[in-house]
């Protein structure tokens, strides 16, 4: 892989600013809690685990930022950063999951305000290198569903780009291609944010993939023409049945795939499980701008005035889910137990 999604220096992280891809290579200073926030919300960085592993250097930035020695005002004063933090993005479940993970850290008894901050540190960095591990793990399993000579269907970036690095959906791909499986992939454009046409169509052809890119609603004919065998998807937030959100439009290939008798695998890590949500119905769904919708390349492409709805993720029921990929080994339904089991 030629690029790094996120860099962690001595005082600040560098950030592949995706909102330039496939065009341009920059990447983004990061120097405070704040710069963390606008990253996020402004998806320079997005994909849930990668926003997680951000925002945990967020969470330290903050507290190298924080200047009294008042344990009780210190830990307040970072909670509030988390409180921001957490509100950058809503779906997404890595990122409170990481934020809170952080906070435990500056929490245990052990720290005082003149260590939390470079006990923060190596928890952010512990949490990058469990990412590609998971990511690693989850492929492995995951590219032993994949069969040989097989087109797979993606959607969105659910790539090396969306994680600290190899990717969930497309971990599992890279996974089978170097267990010397041969296989394509069609990537869905993935409006209005293109993901899928800037993001997992640079990404798979810089690792030198089989990847043929198509707009969304090409998909159902993709499949009734026998083209695709497989589709496989990430998560940025399971609930504790298996319902899953992710990227808008995942929702519509599972039910394209179900009609046409074809597996649908979504790839996430035990980080994007979320306990507290027993159904997909209690998952939030975050509405972005309306100028992502009217406007391509920033090109208008819709009339002034026009009503506009962008809800930037859906939920696809568990019963439409083939199989769930994890670092810990593949769920089969019924989910409700496994994920129990997964998450212990
Ligand atoms: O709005 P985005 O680009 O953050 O949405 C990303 C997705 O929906 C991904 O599929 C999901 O986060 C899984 S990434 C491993």
């Amino acid at each position: 892989m030629a690029f790094f999604t996120l860099i962690p220096k001595k005082d600040h992280i560098l950030l592949l600013d995706q909102r330039l891809l496939p065009g341009t290579t920059r990447y983004i200073r990061i120097r405070t809690y704040r710069d963390a926030f606008d990253g996020i919300r402004q998806m320079a960085v997005r994909g849930a685990p990668a926003i997680g592993v951000t925002a945990a250097f967020g969470v330290w930035l903050g507290a190298r930022s924080i200047r009294t020695n008042d344990p009780r005002r210190y830990l307040a004063e970072l909670e509030k950063m988390c409180r921001h933090l957490i509100s950058a993005r809503p779906t997404a479940y890595n990122l409170s999951w990481a934020v809170n993970r952080m906070l435990g850290v500056a929490r245990s008894g052990r720290q005082t305000p003149s260590t939390t901050a470079a006990a923060l540190y190596k928890e952010a960095v512990r949490m990058y290198h469990e990412d590609i591990d998971a990511n690693r793990k989850m492929g492995a399993f995951g590219a032993r569903l994949i069969k040989n000579n097989s087109t797979v269907l993606t959607h969105c970036n659910a790539g090396a780009l969306a994680t600290a690095g190899y990717g969930t959906a497309l971990g599992v791909l890279r996974s089978a291609q170097e267990a010397g499986k041969h296989i394509r992939i069609f990537a869905d454009e993935t409006r209005p944010f293109l993901q899928g046409a800037r993001l997992t169509a640079w990404e798979l052809q810089q690792d030198g993939f089989d990847v043929t890119l198509i707009t969304d609603n090409m998909a159902g004919w993709m499949m009734k023409q026998g083209l695709i065998n497989a589709c496989v998807v990430g998560a940025d937030r399971i609930a504790a049945n298996g319902d899953v959100a992710n990227k808008v439009g995942t929702y519509s290939v599972a039910v394209l795939a179900r009609v046409h008798g074809i597996p649908f695998y979504v790839a996430a890590p035990s980080s994007t499980f979320d306990p507290a949500i027993a159904t997909g119905s209690g998952i939030v769904i975050e509405e972005r701008p309306v100028h992502e919708v009217i406007t391509i390349a920033g090109k208008q492409i819709a009339p002034n005035g026009i009503k506009v709805r962008n809800p930037a993720f859906d939920v696809t029921p568990a019963k439409y889910i083939t199989a769930l990929i994890t670092e810990k080994g593949v769920i089969f339904p019924p989910y409700k137990k496994g994920i129990r089991a997964l998450l212990g």
